[in-house]
């Protein structure tokens, strides 16, 4: 098991597995790329990078994107995931081709699947993302429900557009026993301009759940309170700011699509695990990387004190060498 310099254990892989997306939504971090080059790992090399994240104890993989349902191996990524026995394979997808792959996805070992629903009204929603799809999401979010595969709504907050939609939120999720993260809109790699416009924080609807929730958790992972509705429905809030424990659990590093595994969603530096797969596999080099990576991660929170400093994301002028951490 691999602990870093800040003790914080590593768990979790997210694997992103292409830059490409079929919506442009306008609050996109792009898992904090700001740039796109290089060649696209196959799927047998995500695999051969899971196994040896597995033989380190790291057993959870989430898929991301870009849109991971663009692309058209994707139920044998998930397959040749399966065979690692991980304890958790999940994805993040904006829902719109899920529901002709929900059944596939689900028959090659995907576990659960958050799905991005910033609105439930279909303007709003052509709106945020520059597609018409609500109505194909929903198909999409029957479809995982007639699988039974659980499904987490993720709803990023969005000021005068979305922020008062919550009752409606947690309504819907009910009808599909879905748990809902509400989740502040973070200032990575958008504009500063509109994240200042579009920021709203989540403590209209942390007051409201306070009120109306029958109990209370903490989920470890950026320090999430979990309301746990009379109705049985689970609400989540992702909250950065003013949160000084957010990164202190964090358990997770990032594969790109182009292969290089980076510490953290707000760097742009990582090591290129390319050279250790082609042209033949290396493992001891893909094992030292994750090491070194590992050894990279800091709680970015609380070494940068003033996360909005650094809202567009770009890290790469910040010397982090002498960076304290309290
Ligand atoms: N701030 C917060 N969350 C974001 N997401 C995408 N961009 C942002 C942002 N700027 C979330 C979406 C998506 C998940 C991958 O990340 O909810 O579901
Ligand atoms: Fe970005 Fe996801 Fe929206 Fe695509 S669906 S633009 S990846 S937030």
């Amino acid at each position: 098991m691999l602990y870093d310099r800040f003790n914080r254990v590593l768990k979790n892989l997210r694997i992103s597995v292409t830059y490409d997306c079929n919506f442009n939504c306008i609050y996109c971090h792009h898992e904090g790329w700001s740039y796109r080059d290089g060649d696209t790992l196959t799927a047998k090399e995500i695999g051969v990078i899971a196994s040896v994240a597995k033989s380190l104890e790291i057993d959870e993989f989430k898929i991301t994107g870009g849109e991971p349902l663009l692309r058209r191996d994707i139920v044998k990524i998930i397959a040749t995931l399966r065979e690692l026995k991980p304890r958790d394979i999940s994805m993040t997808t904006n829902g719109f081709l899920l529901e002709k792959l929900a059944g596939p996805l689900s028959e090659a070992g995907l576990m659960r699947l958050n799905i991005s629903l910033p609105t439930l009204n279909r303007e709003k929603y052509r709106m945020i993302t520059g597609v018409d799809g609500l109505e194909s999401i929903l198909r999409g979010i029957e479809a995982v429900y007639s699988y039974k595969l659980p499904i987490t709504l993720n709803i990023v907050l969005l000021k005068g557009i979305n922020d008062d939609e919550y009752r409606e939120f947690i309504d819907f999720a009910q009808r599909y026993e879905a748990k809902i993260r509400f989740i502040e809109l973070e200032p990575i790699v958008i504009d500063v301009k509109l994240f200042r416009k579009l920021y709203a924080p989540a403590n209209k609807i942390i007051d409201y759940l306070e009120k109306i929730s029958v109990s209370k958790i903490y989920r470890e992972l950026n320090h999430r309170p979990i309301y746990i509705l009379g109705n049985g429905t689970k609400v989540e809030v992702v909250k950065w700011l003013g949160n000084r424990y957010f990164c202190s659990y964090c358990n997770r590093v990032r594969l790109s699509p182009n292969g290089i595994l980076k510490p953290c969603i707000m760097v742009e530096y990582g090591v290129d695990l390319k050279p250790f797969l082609r042209p033949t596999v290396d493992f001891d080099g893909l094992r030292n990387a994750f090491i070194n990576v590992n050894q990279m991660r800091i709680p970015y929170n609380i070494v940068y004190h003033d996360f909005h400093e650094y809202s567009k994301g770009d890290t790469s002028s910040v010397d982090v060498s002498n960076s304290k951490c309290i």
